[in-house]
């Protein structure tokens, strides 16, 4: 939500700054801005629209050249997307000029200050109250880090700010409140950004700030403090990707290539975590195992496609642990008052780990006593760094809006966590352990099977690029596989798509039926547990009875299956707890094709960020 990138070094400022918008502009895509200090002043370009809008100004418009800078690409929360409120703003001379993510919620009180003062504020955004308030600041103090924590402590919200001074020309400035902000530290430069893939091209060393710190970079190091001056400690760490891992590799989009890098992922995920007697050996999750041994509740919370990981979970956690399991939207969880206590171990599942709701939610969870485990991808973000313990997925950067290759790994690290509470709690042990694990090992290449044969999916959903409705059926786990497929379908084909358990048809939605509406639906493994193959098997003659069309998702060789679906798409045999592993992708690939039939903005669908800062 918001892309942030500083620079001070040698290179030219504009150019990385740039290429590292590039990177970010997954987190937003309303505006972009650039403001760079040359010539002992400052100038700066913005432009509604993507990057690209702005591209375009800076070569009809170019600006001087600088070694010091900053730029925005912008996911708007207040103030629509239009050029007087693009970031970055400027004081009223011209002198400081500020980018910022999140939300500053007394931004109406200070602008009302500010005006009474004599400021003209140009924009309708929360921001431009930084930029009046540094340059007063700095009026009277000279030094913008100084200046940075006395605006900091008068603001309330979210927020990432960086900002720089004509003024102080080798200096570039960050703070953070409850948004991302990751310090790059290379030789003779320094990077401030909302992700490492801004600066991964130029670095791999990356310093994580905590909460509620300032960075002062120049091109020799950087100083962290707190808001009120004091020395804080940092945490450097190394980026283990590199700058590829950040890229297209041929495919025209990012969603097309993490979709083929699932594979991949999902073996990352499982690496190294068996030792050689067979035991699962998650040495990250440090809560001891006599806490595990007494949890008496699990409860997950996650939004979006983590919380439909979250939702699969719970029947592996239950079935596997035998330890009640509730999964919750974390944008819910800590406004009901949720029965927690020491016993309770939350799962917190974020790809990002700057989600705010499962942010607030995992802070809630901790406040009443109970443990949180965080499942995420990202390396030094906020949720893990604020959990008792972390798995992380180790998918690699993921940079397409809607979340693929983060949903399969987030799944696998899901199910690595019950197996590990049934080996502390002794309800799993040894061989049955070793057997699911040796099934999660095969689905790597269960998954290569699958994207080898997505054509006719391709083609079906190309036939369907007219249609303004989709509905997804399923049952057990496939319930929240059919949710996960509506959803992708509703942000990338901005088509009407709604998921139901095939179960809730009779109750309600059967209504919906009518001649040649789409029916994806997926079906359980025949074998096991059959009774509901078999009842999903009648939905499916409901339906179709109906005038429904049916695209069936079923395994391999499911043969009662196969005389009611007007589609069929065959997965490879999986247990049942990990066929979402594999049902899943035709629906990712399908929804893919039909953005792109559709013309839709495959990575970056309309209205959408990556990373959900604000609640
Ligand atoms: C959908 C999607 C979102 C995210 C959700 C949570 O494709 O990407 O629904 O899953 O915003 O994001 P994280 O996992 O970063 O907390």
């Amino acid at each position: 939500m918001c892309g942030i990138v500083g620079y001070v070094g040698g290179q030219s400022a504009l150019d990385v700054v740039l290429a590292g918008l590039k990177r970010l502009e997954y987190r937003g895509y309303d505006s972009a801005g650039v403001a760079v200090l040359a010539d002992g002043g400052l100038a700066a370009a913005k432009k509604a629209g993507k990057l690209a809008n702005l591209e375009k100004e800076l070569s009809d418009r170019p600006l001087p050249s600088g070694n010091t800078g900053i730029g925005h690409t912008r996911w708007a929360t207040h103030g629509g997307p239009t050029d007087a409120n693009a970031h970055p703003h400027l004081d009223n001379a011209g002198r400081v000029s500020v980018v910022h993510n999140g939300i500053i919620e007394n931004f109406a009180a200070l602008r009302a200050e500010l005006a009474d003062r004599g400021h003209e504020l140009a924009s309708e955004t929360d921001t431009e109250v930084v930029a009046h308030l540094l340059a007063e600041s700095f009026s009277s103090c000279g030094d913008l880090a100084e200046s940075m924590r006395q605006v900091c402590r008068r603001l309330e919200g979210a927020f990432t700010l960086v900002a720089v001074h004509a003024d102080a020309p080798d200096v570039v400035v960050g703070a953070r409140r409850n948004s991302p902000l990751v310090v790059g530290v290379g030789e003779d430069e320094a990077f401030l950004a909302s992700d490492v893939a801004a600066f991964i091209a130029h670095t791999r060393e990356a310093i994580e700030l905590g909460q509620d710190q300032v960075v002062e970079a120049r091109r020799d190091g950087v100083v962290v403090t707190d808001f009120d001056g004091a020395p804080a400690e940092v945490r450097p760490y190394h980026v283990d990707w590199d700058a590829s891992a950040a890229e297209k590799g041929g495919y025209d989009y990012f969603m097309l290539k993490e979709i083929a890098e699932q594979p991949k992922a999902v073996a990352d995920t499982l690496l190294g975590r068996i030792d050689l007697a067979g035991n699962l050996c998650l040495d990250e999750v440090r809560i001891p195992a006599s806490v595990l041994r007494e949890v008496s509740k699990v409860v997950i919370v996650a939004c979006g496609t983590a919380y439909h990981a979250g939702m699969i979970a719970k029947y592996a956690i239950e079935h596997w642990t035998r330890i009640p399991c509730e999964t919750e939207l974390a944008s819910e969880f800590r406004y009901r008052d949720p029965i927690l206590d020491q016993r309770t171990l939350v799962i917190a599942i974020s790809q990002s780990g700057e989600t705010m709701d499962t942010l607030m939610a995992l802070r809630h969870a901790r406040e009443q006593g109970a443990k949180v485990l965080a499942i995420c991808n990202t390396n030094g973000s906020t949720i893990p760094r604020e959990s008792d313990a972390v798995l992380y997925t180790h998918a690699g950067p993921e940079v397409a809006v809607a979340s693929t290759k983060a949903f399969l790994t987030q799944l696998v690290a899901c199910y690595l966590v019950a197996l590990y509470l049934g080996q502390v709690r002794g309800t799993k042990w040894g061989d049955e352990i070793l057997s699911v694990i040796r099934e999660l090992s095969e689905i790597a290449t269960q998954v290569d099977e699958v994207l080898e044969t997505m054509e006719p999916v391709r083609e079906l959903a190309r036939s369907l690029a007219s249609k303004n409705t989709v509905l997804f059926l399923g049952r057990h786990v496939g319930f929240p596989v059919a949710l996960e497929g509506a959803l992708k379908l509703k942000e990338l084909a901005y088509m009407h798509a709604e998921g139901f358990a095939a179960g809730e048809l009779k109750h309600g939605p059967i209504a919906l039926i009518e001649q040649d509406v789409p029916v994806v639906v997926v079906v359980p493994s025949p074998r096991g547990r059959s009774v509901l193959h078999d009842k999903i098997v009648s939905n499916i003659q409901e339906i179709r009875a109906r005038g429904a069309r049916t695209i069936v998702i079923a395994e391999r060789g499911d043969e009662a299956v196969a005389p009611y679906a007007d589609h069929l798409i065959e997965i490879p045999v999986t247990p049942t707890l990990l066929q979402p592993l594999v049902a899943t992708v035709p629906l990712q690939v399908f929804a893919c094709e039909l953005a792109t039939a559709r013309g839709n903005e495959v990575d970056q669908p309309r209205n959408l960020a990556k990373s959900v800062t604000v609640e």
